[in-house]
């Protein structure tokens, strides 16, 4: 049976663009009257500004109270966004999750596979789909530079290094990697036509 409204998620390292994708693939299926909502991780809760605060490098956290203040954050996410969203009959089109926690504050693969079972046993839902925007740290730093901007705490080559493999060691098998060196219509229209298939059933 269809699943007619689902949960996507979107993610990749800084700079590789699923900002920009997810929010133009989220208004395509709405002109395809799909009702979605997009949303995005870290929230605007005061967890969401905390971690802000922590990014823009005006606050130190530890690793461990990294992980608890993105849990909490989710936690929001969760209770106030996702699953009323999903209730309501629309799909979640969503820009981080918690495959972002295993991966950026996980130390080594190892580290990240036991934050992402952290965030499993929290009982937060699974999404339907995950894409990955794959595009290679050396570039995402081209793209990053290019595009100016303030400093921000994973900014370092090795950072962004430690975080891509991280990805590639937890990520589901099931996840969509898209090539995000291809032009922006067309990593859109990709997307787009996986998320109908999807919803067709
Ligand atoms: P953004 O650039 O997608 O807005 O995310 C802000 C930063 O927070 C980005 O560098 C990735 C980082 N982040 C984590 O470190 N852990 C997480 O769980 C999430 C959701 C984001």
């Amino acid at each position: 049976m269809p699943q007619n409204n689902q949960f996507f998620v979107f993610e990749g390292i800084d700079g590789s663009g699923k900002t920009t994708v997810s929010r133009l693939v989220s208004e395509v299926l709405l002109t395809k009257s799909i009702p979605n909502l997009w949303h995005r991780e870290p929230t605007d809760s005061v967890h969401g500004k905390k971690i802000r605060e922590f990014v823009q490098g005006k606050l130190k956290l530890s690793k461990e109270e990294q992980i608890e203040t993105f849990i909490a954050d989710r936690e929001c996410s969760v209770n106030d966004v996702i699953l009323p969203t999903l209730k309501s009959g629309k799909s979640v089109i969503q820009d981080r999750y918690y495959f972002s926690t295993a991966a950026y504050q996980g130390r080594d693969e190892e580290h990240a596979a036991d934050i992402l079972y952290r965030n499993e046993d929290k009982g937060f839902p699974e999404p339907n789909r995950v894409y990955f925007l794959d595009l290679s740290p050396e570039e995402a730093q081209e793209r990053r530079t290019s595009r100016g901007g303030a400093e921000e705490v994973f900014d370092e080559d090795s950072e962004q290094a430690r975080i891509y493999q991280n990805y590639l060691a937890i990520l589901p098998e099931s996840t969509i990697f898209v090539d995000a060196t291809a032009e922006l219509d067309e990593v859109v229209a990709f997307c787009v036509e996986d998320i109908l298939k999807s919803l067709e059933g």
